[in-house]
């Protein structure tokens, strides 16, 4: 019997549209096995939603300005249209904020805590005492103690893709100021992953050696070769579900312990909606649990869940877990902040009716093994030369001798014609290779059916045997009509939109996939087909100049920006502005402080007064050079002691590319106590 297929996508976040990096790595290649199972008659579940909670939220809606669900609610909406826009077929696209998700995970969790799964630790963690709030994750940034990277996060640093912990950051700063942060002491609960181990050494590297993917197998073994540690599942954070325990006000879920419980929570919501028993896909043996992920989301998916799974002690461990590696565009990596993305909504919006061809060229340069590069220079051969050139060629020459010829009516023909088993060994060898999760290599299946329908037209040449063999037109037609309807059967798992036209076109059904396998004869003599129409069509090199062009506009606009530059810092109102006193100003004295190499204590005439100032600025000027300046100066700011001398107001200063620093001035002289904004 056919073992249920319970097949999850990972949940994107929703704080941003998704991407062509995206869609290749996860959401086409699961979509093309969750529809090829179906075929295959497997009982399928194919299930995802948007990943609600978590930091890249909350620092979305803080730049935004806005909260955090008006973030999700605006991006879920996006996401979940995209998905539709480019049939990708979940059968069910829900959210991580629906109430049936806060309480699937919380039972989750309270059901580990009841079974004495989780120790309690206080430790010590980063907090920003000037928003208040302690740095989770994503909210410190600093540089990654492996790479050097300077825009390493708490968890993770992207470069090397290397796991951390905050305390691990060098330079640690807050994500939400800028500030650097001090540490103070909480409770979390954690999972102690280092208790898995032989768990996961018996079930991964020994039991899955053969059939998981290099690339994610050799993940699993680094982490476990370098031992694991206890992990919190605990944040103390505002945004995400609440821990359900009296003791932990202002704290919720780790957003990686409740967004892959969200999988099971979706899975609950459609099997309510559809009369199924949700338990039967996750908590039974006759099924394969299958998730499609990002190599980035590899140790959470291969360790943490699983480990989640197994002390719940309910579920059935993933079957495989195919990862791919990640999508370049034009060689540079895709990047949601800086705009370095062809976004999914805007494609459909500038291709109508052409998603099978994005589907198509994402598919041909899937990252099955290494990261790859899309090019749209790249995308429109392959529309051209490929879709357009073999596929489109090949079945639009067929439709149309088949009207011009026989009145649309599918001639009389050899059904035991040798070149009809092509159809049947491309079924099969699809098959063989979709089991293995080897999308690329199933795609050139399917376009070598159609490069062999092209090449037999060529040769028969059934315009030139009309005329005095018309035999053997009717026999190459019919058996052409045979690989057109195979091409459409076979090519709906990949191209769903052209698959559903072409079975039109010829006026026919889905079968399954073993009847392709199996059968010789798709379509019968005697049959009518409809009108034909163009299944792909040429995409002019305007087209694609448009699409390269909005690109170097990014570029552009992205080499204005300083991808090092802090963080915004809150916001303030315009009251709060109106507070500040900047004037105009000239310093008068200077003379260095004693024993402090960075002061210098200067005598400045603001316009209103004459008064004493200390500025932290003596290893950047000497006493002399700021004699006569003119500067800018913050009048009314308490005064403060520094090194016993009252300094009364502030200068200011910027920082040059050397480090020194330089005065803020007018830039030409004005009088002093001029007011400034
Ligand atoms: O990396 C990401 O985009 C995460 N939102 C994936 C979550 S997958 C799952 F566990 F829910
Ligand atoms: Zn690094």
């Amino acid at each position: 019997m056919q073992k249920r297929k319970m097949i999850t996508a990972a949940l994107p976040y929703a704080n941003g549209p998704v991407h062509i990096g995206h869609l290749a790595g996860v959401y086409i290649p699961a979509d093309v096995f969750a529809r090829f199972q179906r075929r295959l008659g497997s009982d399928v579940a194919f299930i995802c939603g948007s990943d609600e909670h978590g930091i890249p939220i909350t620092i979305r809606a803080k730049k935004e300005g806005i909260t955090p669900q008006d973030i999700v609610d605006k991006y879920h909406t996006i996401i979940k249209k995209s998905f539709e826009d480019l049939g990708i077929s979940f059968d069910e696209y829900s959210r991580t904020s629906s109430e049936n998700h806060k309480k699937t995970s919380q039972d989750f969790f309270l059901k580990m805590y009841e079974n004495g799964q989780f120790t309690e630790e206080v430790s010590e963690q980063y907090y920003d005492e000037q928003a208040g709030e302690f740095l989770a994750d994503r909210y410190i940034v600093g540089t990654c103690p492996k790479c050097g990277n300077d825009g390493a996060y708490g968890d993770q640093c992207e470069k090397c893709g290397s796991t951390l912990s905050p305390s691990e950051l060098i330079n640690p700063k807050s994500a939400l100021s800028g500030n650097i942060p001090v540490l103070k002491e909480t409770k979390n609960w954690y999972l102690p992953l280092n208790e898995y181990e032989d768990f996961l050494n018996e079930w991964i590297l020994e039991g899955h050696k053969d059939d998981w993917k290099p690339n994610v197998y050799g993940q699993v073994k680094s982490w476990l070769n370098d031992g694991l540690k206890p992990r919190a599942m605990t944040r103390d954070l505002n945004w995400g579900v609440q821990v359900p325990l009296p003791d932990a006000e202002g704290k919720v879920l780790y957003v990686w312990f409740d967004a892959p419980i969200g999988y099971i929570s979706f899975t609950k919501e459609w099997a309510a909606k559809n009369g199924k028993n949700w338990e039967d896909y996750w908590q039974s043996e006759d099924s394969d649990l299958i998730h499609f992920i990002g190599k980035d989301n590899i140790v959470f998916h291969c360790i943490i869940f699983p480990a989640m799974m197994k002390a719940h002690g309910d579920y059935i461990m993933p079957s495989n877990v195919p990862a791919f590696e990640f999508l370049n565009l034009e060689n540079d990596k895709i990047s949601t902040s800086r705009n370095w993305a062809v976004w999914a909504h805007e494609y459909v919006e500038e291709f109508p009716g052409q998603q099978d061809v994005l589907r198509y060229a994402l598919l041909s340069s899937a990252p099955e093994t290494k990261d790859n590069n899309f090019t749209w220079k790249d995308f429109q051969t392959k529309n051209n030369s490929e879709l357009v050139g073999i596929f489109g060629n090949f079945i639009n020459r067929v439709a149309v001798l088949i009207h011009k010829y026989y009145d649309g009516v599918i001639p009389a023909g050899n059904e035991n014609a040798e070149e009809l088993s092509e159809i049947s060994k491309a079924a099969k060898e699809i098959n063989e290779y979709l089991s293995k999760y080897e999308f690329r290599n199933a795609l050139s299946a399917l376009m070598n059916l159609a490069r062999f329908g092209n090449q037999y037209l060529q040769t028969e040449e059934p315009w030139k045997t009309i005329k005095d063999n018309p035999e053997k037109a009717a026999n190459t037609l019919f058996v052409g009509a045979q690989i057109a309807v195979g091409l459409a059967q076979l090519c709906e798992p990949f191209m769903p939109f052209s698959s559903e036209k072409l079975l039109k076109m010829f006026n026919t059904e889905k079968i399954s996939w073993k009847e392709v396998e199996n059968a010789q004869i798709l379509v019968k003599t005697g049959h009518t087909i409809n009108e034909s129409s163009l299944l792909f069509s040429k995409i002019e090199d305007e087209t694609i100049d448009f699409q390269i062009q909005k690109l170097e506009n990014t570029k552009i606009s992205n080499a204005k920006t300083n991808p090092k530059a802090n963080p915004m810092k809150e916001e303030i109102t315009f009251d709060d502005f109106t507070k500040i006193d900047l004037r105009t100003a000239t310093i008068l004295e200077a003379e260095k402080v004693e024993k402090a190499d960075k002061l210098l204590k200067l005598k400045v005439d603001t316009g209103v007064d004459v008064r004493t100032v200390v500025s932290g600025i003596a290893e950047s000027f000497t006493p002399e050079e700021v004699v006569g300046k003119q500067v800018m100066i913050l009048l009314n700011l308490a005064p403060r002691k520094i090194r016993g001398i009252e300094s009364q107001g502030m200068l200011l200063l910027t920082t040059k590319p050397d480090g020194k620093l330089s005065f803020v001035t007018p830039d030409e002289t004005v009088e002093n106590g001029i007011e400034v904004g």
